[in-house]
């Protein structure tokens, strides 16, 4: 991976760049008076709200609320994130980017490319044994008996471990420098104990499925034994390269196959993956024996608009399916689907495609089970139905769950539900939601918001909870939309995005420093930034926030804000600090308060160190 992009390129750039061409090059805009103006390109409009200001290199919508500079414009206009939209820029202006790394970091890219390198030659090695040992027709008798075309063992680099304590170390370990980057690899085993094979491959008589990631990388292999012997698989162990809990088996060769996926259908094993590929269906990924998680979820929701689980229609199947849902619930925005499909017992999809042949297949996905219909149908057989109770504890089961699905019409649809299952009014259904909303426990809010912003928006992020603190807006500027609930810190954060002096006479390190609110991490960071370059302009500050790991938070928070005209800054941006200190000022009697400000300022250091000495790229 390419290294990061160095400051004062950023800033040159920034220097050279006009955002009128770059804002010009992508959608029309018309000179009026020292700025310019046009249609929004973030908002359906029929009259201009969009506006280009070349003094001060920023753009904003009055609008929508869009706003940044020439990289932010492009970053949201082309949907690319900020080392992309660096690289877009620069290719418009004939510019090569530089990239500098840390020590560290490029010592952790070079012991990892060692590795991708030695395990591209494992799949090699294995693929080859496949073609030509002797005993090769062991394996292959194999692959055909699972019903697999050598197309498709191409297609998923199927290999061949051969019998044999040294198969792989013979032919690859040829010096101490290549048997060391095996080991690292997972691909050998030392013991010293055996004195005959103190060092021998891992995976001996086995049928080789190898394991990349999104890349393509190889990072890591499964095998599996031909008879009965146990264990049926086996894998690398974890490496610097691979982590099992967070693979897709079969990801990278679905996205190479299909240009444009719709759904991923989620299974269990590399045979069920391989076996759905051989019977046309394209789109499967596994898990590798470990439960789906919220993490893995997001990552194909990147991808597609659907997501299908396969589970066994037994018991043990639909308790993982439960699990499933509730790691999806928190992601299901509108526009998103998921879907349960319930194979019969003992079928894998393996033998379930295999039987059935793909359009049988294709059908029953398609008409695979509703989240919602999972959902109610999972709950309803916990209770009697028939009765006043029943139907309450109902409700009292659902409301949490419900919860955590983002606002939006498909959570007010599943309210609808439940209150037409229950015989309650939705809007009392709401209202009791919202109350559950404010007995929960401040702490856990916190939580939501954090895990909110990691998204990384444009589109695709969660929706925050409402802003626990909001600024009551006065003397709106005409244009300007009254926002509730939004958090008083991110206006404060706008307001120095316009003008970036406003934060030089703030004493940062006094009672500001231990703010607790919604997004005062992010305030605390953009007014540190601002105030160790004091002479930065928006665009300069701008970019400096954007380089940082704050970055797409901010894109994403800055796309729901408004932007204040430039009058009136000052103002207002005292207006929110004294709010914000006041109101702390208030809570500091309230019990427990000066141990999580404590906790917040410890955090926020460790942060800090961590940013100084930052661990290695991804
Ligand atoms: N698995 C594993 N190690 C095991 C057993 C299973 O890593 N000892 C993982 C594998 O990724 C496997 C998946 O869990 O593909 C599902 O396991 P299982 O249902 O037992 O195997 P199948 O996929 O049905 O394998 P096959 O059809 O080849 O028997
Ligand atoms: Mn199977």
């Amino acid at each position: 991976m390419a290294g990061l992009i160095p400051q004062n390129f950023i800033d040159d750039l920034l220097a050279r760049v006009d955002i009128v061409d770059v804002i010009d090059a992508r959608t029309t805009l018309k000179k009026t008076g020292k700025n310019y103006s046009g249609l929004c390109p973030f908002h359906n409009e029929k009259t201009p709200s969009f506006s280009v200001e070349p003094d001060k290199q920023f753009y904003y919508c009055f609008g929508c609320g869009a706003g940044g500079n020439a990289i932010g414009f492009v970053m949201n206009y082309e949907n690319l994130d900020f080392p992309e939209a660096i690289e877009n820029i620069a290719a418009q202006m004939g510019i090569d980017v530089p990239r500098e790394e840390s020590s560290v970091s490029q010592q952790t890219r070079e012991k990892n490319q060692t590795l991708y390198d030695i395990l591209e030659q494992c799949v090699r090695f294995y693929q080859s044994q496949l073609r030509r040992h002797p005993d090769r027709t062991h394996a292959v008798d194999y692959l055909k008996s699972r019903g697999l075309s050598g197309e498709i063992a191409r297609d998923f680099a199927l290999g061949y471990a051969p019998p044999g304590w040294n198969n792989l170390l013979d032919a690859l370990g040829k010096d101490e420098s290549s048997k060391k980057a095996l080991l690292n690899a997972g691909m050998l085993i030392e013991n010293p104990d055996n004195k005959q094979h103190p060092l021998y491959d891992r995976f001996r008589d086995r049928i080789i499925y190898p394991i990349r990631d999104n890349r393509g990388r190889v990072i890591a292999f499964g095998g599996r034994v031909m008879g009965d012997d146990k264990p049926k698989y086996l894998n690398s162990p974890e490496t610097p390269v691979f982590h099992k809990g967070e693979e897709l088996y079969g990801l990278y060769e679905a996205r190479k196959n299909m240009r444009k996926l719709e759904r991923i259908l989620i299974v269990e094993g590399y045979m069920d993956v391989i076996a759905l590929a051989q019977n046309d269906i394209h789109y499967c990924v596994a898990t590798l024996g470990t439960a789906t998680s919220t993490s893995h979820l997001r990552r194909l929701f990147k991808l597609v608009p659907e997501v299908v689980f396969c589970f066994d229609g037994d018991k043990a199947g639909r308790e993982a399916a439960w699990r499933a849902l509730e790691q999806v619930l928190p992601l299901m925005e509108d526009g998103r689907t998921a879907r349960f499909l319930f194979l019969p017992e003992g079928e894998d999809p393996d033998s379930q495609v295999r039987r059935i042949g793909n359009s049988e297949f294709v059908r029953n996905l398609s008409e695979a089970t509703q989240l919602a219909e999972f959902f109610f149908e999972s709950l309803g057989k916990k209770v009697d139905m028939n009765s006043l109770e029943g139907r309450a504890s109902l409700g009292k089961m659902s409301l949490p769950l419900i919860q955590k699905i983002p606002s939006g019409i498909y959570h007010q649809l599943i309210l609808d539900q439940l209150g037409s299952i229950t015989g309650v009014d939705p809007q009392t259904l709401g209202n009791m939601e919202k109350s559950l909303e404010k007995t929960a426990d401040r702490g856990a809010a916190r939580g939501a918001t954090r895990e909110a912003s990691r998204d990384d928006g444009r589109g695709m992020g969660s929706t925050p909870p409402p802003a626990l603190e909001s600024v009551p807006v006065s003397n709106q500027p005409p244009g300007r939309k009254k926002q509730s609930g939004r958090s008083a810190c991110m206006r404060a954060v706008n307001l120095i995005l316009l003008k970036p002096d406003i934060v030089n006479e703030l004493d940062e390190a006094g009672e500001i420093a231990e703010l607790v609110s919604p997004d005062s991490d992010l305030l605390l960071e953009v007014i540190a930034l601002a105030k160790k370059h004091p002479s930065s302009s928006t665009p300069e500050l701008l970019g400096r926030i954007y380089a940082t790991p704050l970055g797409s938070q901010l894109t994403q928070l800055l796309n729901r804000e408004q932007i204040t005209p430039a009058e009136g800054v000052t103002q207002e941006f005292n207006e929110i600090i004294t709010h914000l200190l006041d109101s702390q000022r208030r809570r500091k009697s309230h019990h427990g308060w000066l141990e999580e400000a404590r906790q917040k300022v410890h955090s926020r250091q460790n942060r800090l160190n961590q940013e100084q000495n930052p661990p290695g790229e991804s």
